[in-house]
């Protein structure tokens, strides 16, 4: 089948749980307020902020600064391709920055997100990737919708 359905309600929040849709990793992740809040406040450091880089800005949903800021139907899940856009590899969900583990080479003012171990892509909590890093896109947000109030169809 080339879609999948899978009920959000199951990711505990402030995790990160990889699907898989159509033979591809997909990452759903229950963001809190906390981490909803992290996406603020560092446009100036993103390649495309706004999303529109991409097809992902066809989808009918994401016709508002705010559907572009979250990149979700539902802000407090958020549902992307789990391969980054330099060479495929799957990043690695770090959600509080954690700035003192990862030594000189985070950028000094990253809120948390993504990084990609291959060659040191940073991604934001919404997926978004900031400049400095190889990858050219953000995380790609496939088509997909609720059939239910907690489960999404992907695909
Ligand atoms: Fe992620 Fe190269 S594949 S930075």
């Amino acid at each position: 089948a080339s879609k999948t359905e899978f009920d959000v309600s199951t990711v505990e929040a402030g995790q990160l749980v990889t699907i898989q849709w159509q033979g591809k990793p997909v990452f759903v992740v229950h963001r809190t307020p906390e981490l909803l809040k992290q996406v603020d406040g560092h446009d100036d450091k993103l390649k495309d902020a706004n999303s529109e880089a991409i097809a992902e800005v066809q989808q009918a949903w994401m016709d508002t600064p705010e559907a572009r800021k979250y990149r979700a139907i539902k802000p407090e899940y958020l549902i992307v391709v789990a391969s980054c856009t330099h060479l495929g590899c799957i990043p690695l969900f770090k959600p509080s920055a954690g700035r003192k583990d990862w030594g000189d080479s985070v950028p000094e003012d990253w809120a948390g997100g993504w990084h990609c171990p291959c060659h040191g892509s940073y991604y934001d909590l919404s997926a978004r990737v900031i400049n400095g890093s190889p990858a050219p896109h953000n995380l790609h947000v496939m088509p997909y919708e609720y059939k239910t109030d907690t489960t999404v169809v992907i695909g």
